[in-house]
């Protein structure tokens, strides 16, 4: 078996294909009134996530925006965010003249910190995001009391746990808002496109209004109070196409069959690698079930320096392993250099400072440690009802890990 060819995703299921022609051939292409198969989406995750209000965005991205356009933050502000997340995570901030505070993990699983989080309020945060990095639920009661001592809203960006649930509910339920990217690699992936979920009927209006203006904002605001804001509303068109909406619908209805898929190959792979590599994953009760990128750390006995050859043992058995995708922040931001040529352009000028502030390592030690010990496995070989892939691809990482591990021993 060759780990290279790896098998693609998204794929659909039958049906799918029939559906799009069917928009394509009618012209229905676009939809700015919020009907058809995007409300058919908003309308199933809303069943997801106990009925809350969910809107529909072009991605994950223009969903974080909206989010903290909808929970109040504006210039001067900060908002709180895990070092170790995607860089839209923290980008959003940006946009509307917000400071994105970089906090560091906790050891067991590499979410963020709740300790950390207390520790990097001021008078100026309004915000706490959390991501359920590659599926696993951060401490959601810790992170909510810590923001409910504030009065700080918690958003919860959970575009790594379409299936993750906490005690038995789905992760998004726990603060002010949350958001999913259901774009790309995800494991509901519309190709493009985000959705929001709240159960603040405020909050979901001006999301509505900061994404979704006219015709769709005379007929859906709910508040009485934003109703005069309909008409012209913020004038952002950062809806999802209703294209994207019948790819996500087929994934959504097929949630419980992709999550127990993944679930199946993972443990397999897990079995292989007992006591070789150390799975990333949170402790009981909360319940990792989307495996949005499949990663193990080094055992404590191999120095970090050692990743470089575990990976090419890897690579060298054909597994296209790797550090995972997702980089800590403080890196990413500390790489750029300041745009001295660009003081007239505000926006580039606050990224130059931003990244020219970026905390060293030693004050994310948490996150940029365990980074660097941490492998991803090509997680694409998961999502199929494919024992046979799982069982050669922990085979085949479990031959070529064996001798670094052991040979330290
Ligand atoms: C944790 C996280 N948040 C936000 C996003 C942004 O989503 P999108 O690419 O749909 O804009 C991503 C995308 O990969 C992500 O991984």
């Amino acid at each position: 078996m060759h780990f290279t060819d790896v098998p693609p995703w998204p794929v659909y299921g039958l049906g799918v294909a029939g559906r799009l022609a069917e928009l394509v051939e009618s012209g229905t292409v676009f939809d700015y009134a919020g009907s058809g198969a995007v409300r058919e989406l908003e309308e199933a995750f809303s069943r997801h996530h106990e009925g809350r209000y969910v809107v529909s965005f072009n991605s994950g991205t223009s969903a974080l925006y909206a989010a903290l356009c909808a929970l109040g933050v504006g210039a001067g502000d900060e908002v709180i965010v895990p070092n170790l997340t995607f860089l839209a995570s923290a980008s959003p901030a940006l946009w509307i003249g917000a400071t994105p505070v970089l906090v560091d993990s906790g050891l067991s699983d590499a979410s963020i910190d709740p300790a950390a989080v207390e520790a990097a309020i001021t008078e100026r945060t309004r915000v706490v995001v959390v991501t359920h990095l590659f599926g696993n639920p951060v401490d959601l009661d810790a992170v909510a009391a810590v923001c409910d001592r504030h009065g700080v809203a918690l958003l919860e960006d959970c575009s790594h746990a379409h299936a993750s649930t906490v005690d038995g509910r789905s992760v998004g339920q726990h603060g002010a808002a949350a958001i999913w990217s259901i774009g790309a690699g995800k494991m509901v992936s519309g190709g493009h496109g985000g959705l929001l979920v709240t159960a603040d009927a405020k909050v979901r209006d001006v999301a509505l209004l900061t994404g979704h203006f006219k015709p769709r904002t005379r007929t859906d605001i709910l508040t009485a109070e934003l109703r005069p804001y309909a008409e012209f509303a913020l004038g952002g068109n950062l809806r999802l196409s209703p294209l994207s909406a019948v790819l996500a619908l087929d994934h959504l209805t097929r949630l419980e069959e992709l999550s127990a898929q993944r679930c199946t190959n993972v443990a397999i792979v897990d079995n292989y690698l007992a006591g070789l590599l150390v799975p990333l994953r949170p402790p009981a009760p909360r319940v990792n079930r989307s495996h949005f990128d499949l990663v193990y750390l080094l055992p404590s006995q191999l120095l970090t320096a050692a990743r470089g050859d575990v990976l090419k043992a890897l690579n060298s058995a054909n597994v296209p392993a790797g550090a995972p995708s997702t980089r800590p922040l403080n890196r990413v931001l500390g790489a750029m250099r300041p745009l001295s040529t660009e003081p007239t352009r505000p926006l580039l000028h606050r990224l130059g400072t931003l990244g020219a502030a970026a905390p060293p390592d030693v004050r994310l030690p948490n996150s940029t440690e365990l980074h660097d010990r941490m492998l991803s496995l090509p997680a694409n070989w998961l999502h199929e009802a494919n024992p046979a892939a799982a069982h050669s691809l922990g085979a085949a990482v479990a031959r070529a890990v064996r001798p670094l591990v052991e040979g330290v021993r």
